[in-house]
């Protein structure tokens, strides 16, 4: 099977007024192409800060992690950004994948204007990106502020979706949105894994919705990846204290 990510051994320490603080603590996992990966766990333990380290906006101390097989940690300027066309990340809360003062429709067309598509071309895709992720043509004319949080969060899935990657990394997503725009933004990536082999790692408090969305889910507490399975069975039968008291928590 084909491996579209490796992480291995990741480490990073913040220090706050001097006081190290381990946030990742040795963090090794795999994600197959096509997947759809879940990682759960309490507030704190280092989920985004995993997320940031993988997307490289922020460095990791020690680690290493292998995007289609090529280590990302050596790579700088023009050949860094080129695998990264491969990985994009879409935030909790959606207007942060925007700029205030552009419309959807230019930051849909941003990335693809860093890659060097022509505007007419980038524009003409922004609105079909627009239509995959169910929305009106006019929405690329409209400011983050003057969007719902679902439109704003299909939105940033198109931006998203831009650059054609191979692995969306979607940080709690959907979590800013009420349950019913949530399930249809989690039926849209899964519409979209499954035509596009999309992989997905997914980073989420909500274990139902790993359950019903993942293959295989991560469980990390303090820093540590702890407990990794097939979702039923984690939930079912949690080997580890820690994820024991998370299913509790939740079912
Ligand atoms: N830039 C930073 N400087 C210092 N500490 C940080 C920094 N970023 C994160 N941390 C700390 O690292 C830990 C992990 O934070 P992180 O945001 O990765 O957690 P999380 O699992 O995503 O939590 P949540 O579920 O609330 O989003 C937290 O204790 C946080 O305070
Ligand atoms: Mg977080």
């Amino acid at each position: 099977m084909q491996k579209i990510l490796e992480i291995k051994d990741l480490k990073k320490t913040f220090y706050i007024k001097k006081t190290p603080f381990t946030a990742v603590d040795g963090v090794s996992f795999d994600l197959i192409r096509g997947e759809c990966l879940g990682l759960v766990g309490e507030s704190g333990c280092g989920k985004s800060t995993m997320a940031k380290i993988i997307t490289r906006l922020i460095e990791p101390d020690e680690g290493s992690i292998l995007v289609d097989g090529t280590e990302t940690l050596n790579l700088k300027g023009k050949d860094l950004k080129k695998l990264y066309q491969k990985v994009q990340m879409v935030f909790q809360t959606p207007q942060d994948s925007f700029d205030p003062r552009h419309t959807l429709g230019d930051g849909i067309m941003e990335s693809m204007r860093n890659l060097g598509i022509s505007r007419k071309m980038a524009r003409e895709r922004a609105y079909e990106l627009l239509k995959l992720v169910e929305l009106e043509p006019f929405f690329a004319s409209r400011y983050p502020h003057e969007v719902s949080g679902g439109q704003c969060q299909r939105a940033a899935i198109a931006r998203a979706l831009a650059t054609e990657p191979e692995l969306i990394i979607c940080d709690e997503a959907t979590s800013a949105l009420d349950v019913t725009v949530q399930a249809q933004i989690i039926e849209l990536l899964k519409r979209l894994q499954k035509e596009n082999g999309l992989s997905l790692l997914l980073i989420c408090h909500d274990l139902a919705l790993v359950q019903n969305f993942c293959t295989r889910v991560l469980v990390m507490y303090r820093g540590k990846i702890v407990e990794e399975g097939i979702p039923d069975d984690v939930i079912r039968n949690p080997q580890n204290e820690y994820t024991r008291v998370l299913v509790d928590s939740v079912f």
